[in-house]
């Protein structure tokens, strides 16, 4: 009895002592990594080794459980890459059967292996029986308890980023339809005129919106409001990272990312801008946005100067009006799809 709780103590002891501090000497980085499985048997080795020298000849039951035990840690944990659950039971169903067939080969050990369980059960090991037919079956009952109890926890809220915009919105006492809203300040709704940046022909009448030179003197002008008002949040480089995004939840948009004004109309940006955090609706929340509204600071011809910098300064090209109509034969408004555009100055 007493040399079976020594060994115990030495596995029970060693095994946690040889994973947390030994093991990881021998993990190397990367790669199939042979080195932890040399741990692993010299660790294997030490415990035999330590068995021999000490004499120790703990009850089959127990040599049953070690072998078992070295083989579960085996699988769960030595071996790389780690193997699939399904798996993992298939080969510890065999490493039992193999444990089992190691304890029954002869009548002599499989009597000697079963001479503990039967002590329990008749009561000669008192506190082994105790643990076995109490404190055992109340725990698995109380775990059963507890993960069958149904949980009541608040559900999940996603925030939605890019929520649908109204189909209006008041800015500066004029209702704007977001539908047809344009940006007064672009001089062509493709953005042409940028395969020829930075050689942009400045004397070339774009019609609408005036010469390439009144276009660059417009992005300027939203620069300058950009740096003024937006760049604390959404970075001198509009990369969302200002020197004072770290401190928000949701964090600036990041304007470079394809993500954000790339694939939104202007109209949305300029519905942004105007009314910005408060103005969002509740599917946007929880998280409160820190974005201003900036109609509050801004003129709609400033606001949308700095759009049109927006767009300028990253390159991306806004989502336009579709200029086809929506299927063959559908009625065309005189002078073009997208012809009655409006700028809500
Ligand atoms: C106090 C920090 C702060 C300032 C200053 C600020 N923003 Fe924002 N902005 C945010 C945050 C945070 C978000 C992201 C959350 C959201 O969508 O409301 C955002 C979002 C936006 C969006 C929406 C992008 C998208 O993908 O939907 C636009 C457009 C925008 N800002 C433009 C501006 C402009 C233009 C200015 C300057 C006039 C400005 N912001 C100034 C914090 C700021």
């Amino acid at each position: 009895m007493k040399q079976g709780l020594t060994s115990f103590i030495i596995f029970v002891l060693g095994l946690p002592i040889f994973h947390n501090f030994i093991f990881p000497m021998f993990q190397t980085s990367s790669g199939l990594n042979p080195a932890r499985y040399v741990g692993f048997i010299l660790f294997v080795l030490t415990f035999i080794i330590i068995h021999l020298i000490l004499r120790l000849k703990p009850p089959m039951a127990m040599k049953a459980l070690f072998v078992w035990g070295f083989g579960f840690y085996f699988y769960d944990y030595v071996l790389i890459p780690h193997i699939p659950w399904t798996l993992f039971i298939t080969y510890m169903m065999l490493w039992s059967i193999g444990t089992f067939l190691y304890i029954s080969q002869d009548a002599a050990t499989f009597k000697e292996f079963r001479r503990p369980i039967v002590k329990t059960i008749v009561g000669e090991y008192k506190l082994a029986r105790i643990v076995v037919f109490i404190f055992l079956p109340v725990f698995v009952g109380f775990t059963t308890y507890k993960s069958l109890l149904p949980k009541f926890e608040e559900p999940v809220e996603l925030r939605t980023v890019h929520p649908a915009p109204p189909a209006t919105t008041r800015v500066h006492g004029k209702t704007c339809a977001l539908e047809k809203t344009r940006n007064p300040f672009r001089i062509q709704e493709q953005d042409d005129y940028q395969t020829a940046f930075p050689f942009l022909d400045v004397n070339k009448d774009f019609g609408k919106g005036g010469t390439g030179a009144q276009y660059m003197k417009n992005v300027t002008e939203g620069g300058t409001i950009f740096f003024q008002n937006c760049h604390y949040c959404h970075g001198d480089q509009l990369n969302g990272l200002g020197m004072f995004s770290h401190v928000f939840n949701p964090t600036p948009a990041n304007f470079i990312d394809p993500g954000t004004i790339a694939m939104l109309r202007e109209s949305f940006l300029f519905w942004r801008v105007s009314k910005g955090g408060p103005g969002l609706p509740n599917e946007s929340t929880p998280w409160s946005s820190a974005m201003p509204p900036w109609e509050e600071h801004l003129k709609t011809e400033q606001i949308w100067k700095v759009i049109l910098f927006e767009y300028w300064y990253t390159g991306w090209h806004p989502r336009t009006f579709d200029t086809e109509p929506a299927y063959i034969g559908a009625p065309v408004p005189p002078g073009g799809i997208g012809s009655d555009p409006e700028t809500c100055m």
